[in-house]
């Protein structure tokens, strides 16, 4: 029975090592985190409860990631031709040009991000936020699947 456990906990321990081989996984991953920070951060922006310090951390956090998933859509892994399940649309490679500029354009806002949360007060921060998802949402209307 022990042995049996070990053994299954080994498996679980194992599987996300396997999973972070696939381009399609790890990208994800990091998207999700995304969505983690742009989450906490939208939640303060909304709410009365601001917390510069906070804010200023999960803006410096996105930035450092917003540079990290763009190394993992390698030729071959669109919806359709990835072995995991994936929304990353064609257009990636058939429109690189424009994939480029997006991924500069959102590099640029959480940059801006940064600085603003770090040195600006609350109106341009709140203001520099809505910019940065702008670029996000804009990404996904052409190169993500709805
Ligand atoms: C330059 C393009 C681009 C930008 C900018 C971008 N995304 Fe995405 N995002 C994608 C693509 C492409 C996928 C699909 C990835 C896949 O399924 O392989 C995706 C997927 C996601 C997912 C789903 C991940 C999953 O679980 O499968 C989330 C959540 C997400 N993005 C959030 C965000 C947030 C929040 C921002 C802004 C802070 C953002 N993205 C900025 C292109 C972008």
């Amino acid at each position: 029975m022990k042995k049996i456990l070990m053994l299954s906990l080994c498996a679980l321990l194992a599987s996300p090592v396997f999973a972070a081989d696939d381009p399609v996984v790890a990208r994800q991953t990091i998207f999700k985190q995304f969505k983690k920070d742009a989450a906490a951060m939208g939640k303060m922006v909304k709410g009365d409860a601001f917390n510069k310090d906070e804010f200023s951390k999960l803006a410096a956090h996105l930035d450092e990631i917003a540079q990290q998933p763009w190394q993992h859509f390698p030729a071959g892994s669109a919806s359709g031709q990835a072995k995991h399940k994936t929304d990353a649309k064609a257009e990636i490679w058939s429109k690189a040009a424009d994939w480029t500029k997006a991924v500069d354009n959102f590099k640029a806002e959480t940059g801006k991000l940064k600085q603003v949360a770090a040195n600006g007060d609350v109106a341009s921060i709140k203001n520099q936020f809505g910019a940065v998802q702008k670029t996000c949402k804009s990404c996904h209307d052409g190169f993500r699947k709805d």
